[in-house]
């Protein structure tokens, strides 16, 4: 594909226009908190498949996805991986999609580097496309492999975020999601389907809200029309994407620049089963992160609170935790404060929740 290399960046997250094997060597070691791998398939695709009325369905059958020979896919996926290795953080995770195609194979070389499978998914498909010819069974689903770097890892898993979104019910491995059709379905000038494998933001969704925290930066390497960058932007999580399309590229830009932030204070719950140590929010102004008498304010910055020396908020004259001033001023029941304030330091605005991830990283390197 495109052997420029053109960077760009939207406050705190990254699109990389090149070629993955050469730019997860830029990117530094363990500064990663998660990553999202949606590698070429290696379909193999010969033939033209048409529907029974004839009209040609959209394969993958782009250049990105032929390689000569499971050989060379092998040391591909090792090398991409391999940096991958490198550049996650000690706690972090990484999730690979594939199909029957290449899902063994990238397994194989995940455990050969050690890192250490949580769980495979099935992303079981609602509306698949048919078995048109009817020679086979009908292709329905993608699997997914969540791993740890290695089996030592204090990983995040949103627990009791998963439990709500799935009615009060542990969440379970198989996930019967669309695929990415209608509006959210990015056409090129002429119309048409303009990425054959974009992949619906609700799976990207559940991913991200199970396996990271507001703040965390989120790497993936193949990032096509940029599902995983929406998703984050969405949900509060930095970037960084890296694809070597120029077309791909361009659309998962516009398409991001257009999408704002959401409220996830009634989607993700406070985890107390959560892996990661805890970090009081006084434990804040105990290592000077923040001041009392500092202000802190919602992500519009039209409700402002005044943090007090104890780690309480006043809001007007109503005093308490970041999740009672939380709730208070939004007239809810509960709010996960720490997604919730922000403050501004040196010009920037930053979320509580940052401050936070970074006492724990601190916490955690030292154990
Ligand atoms: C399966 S698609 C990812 C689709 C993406 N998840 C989405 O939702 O749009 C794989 C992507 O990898 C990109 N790609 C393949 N080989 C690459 C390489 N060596 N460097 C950078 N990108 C590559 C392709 O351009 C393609 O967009």
């Amino acid at each position: 594909m495109s052997n420029q290399v053109k960077k760009f960046k939207i406050r705190n997250s990254k699109f990389i226009l090149g070629n993955t094997l050469e730019q997860l060597k830029c990117l530094e070691a363990e500064s990663l908190d998660m990553i999202f791998c949606d590698p070429p398939y290696f379909l193999q695709l010969t033939k033209e498949l048409r529907r029974p009325d004839m009209t040609v369905v959209k394969g993958v059958k782009e250049t990105w996805d032929k390689f000569s020979s499971y050989k060379e896919y092998d040391e591909f996926t090792n090398l991409w991986l391999s940096e991958c290795k490198r550049v996650l953080k000690k706690n972090g995770t990484i999730w690979l999609i594939g199909t029957y195609h290449n899902i063994y194979r990238l397994g194989f070389h995940l455990q050969n580097l050690n890192f250490w499978v949580l769980n495979d998914i099935i992303w079981n498909k609602v509306n698949p496309l048919p078995n048109f010819k009817g020679t086979r069974f009908t292709n329905a689903h993608e699997v997914l492999i969540w791993a740890t770097k290695s089996k030592k890892s204090k990983y995040t898993f949103n627990y009791q975020t998963m439990k709500k979104m799935n009615n009060d019910k542990q969440m379970r491995s198989d996930w019967n999601l669309k695929v990415c059709q209608g509006k959210e379905r990015l056409k090129d000038s002429l119309n048409k389907t303009l990425h054959s494998t974009q992949k619906p933001e609700e799976l990207l969704f559940r991913i991200i809200l199970a396996s990271t925290k507001q703040g965390d930066i989120v790497l993936d390497p193949f990032f096509g029309t940029g599902t995983t960058g929406a998703v984050c932007k969405k949900l509060g999580r930095k970037f960084i994407g890296i694809d070597n399309n120029p077309i791909y590229m361009h659309a998962a830009k516009r398409r991001i620049m257009k999408i704002k932030p959401i409220d996830t204070s009634d989607i993700e719950k406070i985890d107390t089963n959560n892996s990661s140590t805890k970090i009081p929010f006084s434990n804040l102004l105990k290592k000077g992160l923040i001041k009392p008498g500092e202000k802190i304010f919602n992500s519009r910055e039209n409700i402002k609170a005044t943090i007090l020396s104890n780690g309480n908020l006043k809001f007007k004259k109503v005093v308490g935790s970041i999740h009672k001033i939380g709730a208070y001023v939004q007239n809810k029941p509960s709010c996960n404060g720490w997604t919730y304030w922000y403050v501004r330091q040196n010009n920037k605005v930053i979320s509580i929740n940052d401050h936070r991830n970074f006492l724990r990283e601190a916490t955690s390197s030292r154990e």
